[in-house]
C-alpha cells in the first residue's frame, strides 16, 4: 500500500490496496497511521458492498448508531442499520421530491460540519463510498482544522483554547429556515456541548472543532458567539485548507471528522446521487455535559 498526499497540508491518496477484501493487520495499521498523519484518505476503484465497507470500516473501531441524527423514520430508510444513506434517493431509490422534509434537512449537509458533532460522543471517522454519482456537482470539500488552528494568531488562541460549544442539528438547520419540530425530534436534536478547540489523542496536534452544528458558546452572548464562529468557519475555509474531491464511481473517501470539516456541493437532485457512509463511533466526550431540566 502506497500513500502520496495530494494537497499542501492534508489529504493522502492510497494505491496497490484492495479493501474489498480482509485487511492484513500491517494494512490496518498503515491505514490507522495514514489517517492520523493525512486526516482525510481518498482510493479509487473500489466497488464495495454495503458487508464490504462494514466490514473495512469496523478495522477501525465500532460502527456509530445512526440514530438520533435524521428525521428520516425507520420505516422510510433505504438502507441496512449500519449504514448512513447520504444519498437523495427515497425507499424506492427515486429521487427524493423537491419539497419533501427528509430532503430539506440533507441539505444541511451542504453546510461545512464536523459529523455528529450534534451527539455527545462525535464521530471518530466517516468512510463514504461512491455508488452513482451525479451528472452536474455534488463534490465534496474538506477543509484542515490542523493547519487553520495552527495559523491563528496567538490572541486569538489564547481567546478561544477553553471555549465550549453548544452544537445541535436544529442550530445547523435553522439556517436553513428549518425551525418545525415535533417534541420527539426537539428531545432528540437537543444541544450537547463540545470543546472549540480538540487535540488529537495520537499525534498530539490541535484543531479547530468548528461544525454548522455548533450554534452557542457557553457563558458568551448569543451574536458573540455566532460571528465568533462564522469569522472561525471563514478563517478555517480559505483555500489553502480546502480540498475539493470529484466523485467518480468506486472512489472511496475517509475522514477524521476530529481533524477535518467537509461539505457536500449542490448537484442536479433530479438525478441520482447514490453516496453510502459509514461512521467510526468516537469514544469519549470533548467536554463535560450540564444536565438541562
Ligand atoms: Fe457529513
Amino acid at each position: 500500500m502506497k500513500i502520496r498526499q495530494i494537497h499542501p497540508v492534508f489529504v493522502g491518496e492510497v494505491s496497490d490496496i484492495d479493501i474489498t477484501r480482509p485487511l492484513s493487520p500491517a494494512e490496518v495499521a498503515a491505514v490507522d497511521a495514514g489517517m492520523n498523519e493525512h486526516a482525510v484518505l481518498v482510493f479509487h476503484d473500489q466497488k464495495l458492498t454495503d458487508e464490504q465497507q462494514m466490514a473495512f470500516t469496523v478495522n477501525f473501531g465500532v460502527l456509530e448508531d445512526a440514530r438520533g441524527g435524521n428525521i428520516t423514520k425507520p420505516e422510510e430508510r433505504r438502507l441496512d442499520v449500519g449504514m448512513n444513506d447520504v444519498s437523495n434517493l427515497d425507499k424506492e431509490g427515486r429521487p427524493l421530491d423537491r419539497e419533501s422534509r427528509q430532503r430539506w434537512f440533507n441539505v444541511g449537509n451542504m453546510l461545512w460540519h464536523s459529523d455528529s458533532s450534534f451527539r455527545v460522543i462525535p464521530a471518530k471517522w466517516s468512510l463514504l463510498s461512491a455508488r452513482v454519482v451525479n451528472p452536474v456537482g455534488g463534490n465534496t470539500e474538506y477543509a484542515d482544522m490542523r493547519a487553520a488552528y495552527d495559523a491563528l494568531d496567538a490572541g486569538t488562541k489564547t481567546l478561544i483554547d477553553d471555549l465550549v460549544c453548544e452544537h445541535s442539528l436544529m442550530y445547523s438547520r435553522g439556517l436553513l429556515g428549518m425551525h418545525d419540530y415535533s417534541e420527539e425530534e426537539r428531545a432528540m436534536f437537543r444541544p450537547v456541548r463540545q470543546r472549540l478547540v480538540r487535540t488529537h489523542p495520537v499525534t498530539g496536534r490541535k484543531s479547530l472543532y468548528l461544525s454548522s452544528h455548533a450554534g452557542a458558546i457557553v457563558g458568551m452572548p448569543m451574536a458573540d458567539a455566532r460571528i465568533l464562529l462564522r469569522d472561525l468557519t471563514e478563517h478555517a475555509t480559505q483555500p489553502q485548507f480546502v480540498y475539493a474531491h470529484r466523485w467518480h464511481v468506486g472512489d472511496f473517501v475517509m475522514w477524521d471528522n476530529r481533524q477535518v470539516m467537509h461539505r457536500v456541493r449542490r448537484y442536479d437532485e433530479s438525478q441520482p446521487r447514490d453516496m453510502r457512509r459509514t461512521t467510526v463511533a468516537g469514544d469519549a466526550p470533548t467536554t463535560a455535559q450540564v444536565e438541562v431540566a
